[in-house]
């Protein structure tokens, strides 16, 4: 994919502030420090588009970002960390699960784990939440640079059994290296 543009629209803490202008939208889920922030900006080829922090929690809003002037990348705040105050924590759900729900737009769920841990409890949650809700989704095993080439298979079959998926569809990527970014755009690319 060539990006021409990628631009920060806006953040939205209700559905209020969802942008319902039809364009198709692309989301991505994962637990607070996945790697989410940082997979946008590798994907996009924008360094500093999207906010990325060592402390998890750093997203806190949906963010909206228009690429291409023709469809969205939409950041969702990262789930499910436990040092977050109680009440951020409660406020997170909920806006989470009404968007990923009640948006229309949604063409694709991006569901990122952590290459180096087996999905926990709230990776299990999310996993039963987008199929109760049956939405298309891909599965991206992030941080690939942190663990040798050859273990990338080990590493990755937690996911896909999480997942229900064969394993070679699982897409090991680093914001690091860029590995997967293609394999990652052919998914997307595939639903717009
Ligand atoms: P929240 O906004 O808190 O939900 O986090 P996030 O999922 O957006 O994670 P973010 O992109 O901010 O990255 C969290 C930390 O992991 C940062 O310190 C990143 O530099 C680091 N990180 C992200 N992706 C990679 C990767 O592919 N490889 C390595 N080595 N580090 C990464
Ligand atoms: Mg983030």
């Amino acid at each position: 994919m060539k990006i021409a543009s990628a631009e920060f629209v806006k953040s939205a803490v209700n559905e209020k502030g969802w942008l319902m202008d039809g364009l198709p939208q692309i989301a991505f889920v994962g637990r607070s420090n996945v790697g989410k922030s940082s997979l946008i900006n590798r994907l996009v080829n924008r360094k500093g588009l999207v906010k990325t922090s060592g402390t998890p929690g750093k997203t806190r809003e949906i963010n909206f970002f228009r690429i291409n002037g023709s469809f969205y990348f939409v950041d969702l705040p990262g789930f499910g960390y436990a040092r977050a105050p109680g009440r951020v924590q409660q406020e997170w759900g909920p806006m989470i699960e009404a968007y990923l729900s009640g948006c229309k737009s949604l063409k694709l769920v991006v569901f990122l784990i952590d290459i180096r841990h087996e999905p926990g409890k709230n990776d299990m949650a999310m996993q039963d939440w987008l199929v109760y809700y049956n939405l298309p989704r891909v599965y991206v095993a992030t941080k690939s640079d942190k663990v040798s080439k050859g273990s990338i298979g080990k590493q990755i079959r937690p996911v896909a059994r999480m997942a229900g998926v064969e394993q070679d569809v699982v897409i090991p990527f680093s914001s690091v290296t860029g590995e997967g970014k293609n394999m990652l755009w052919d998914a997307i690319s595939s639903v717009l």
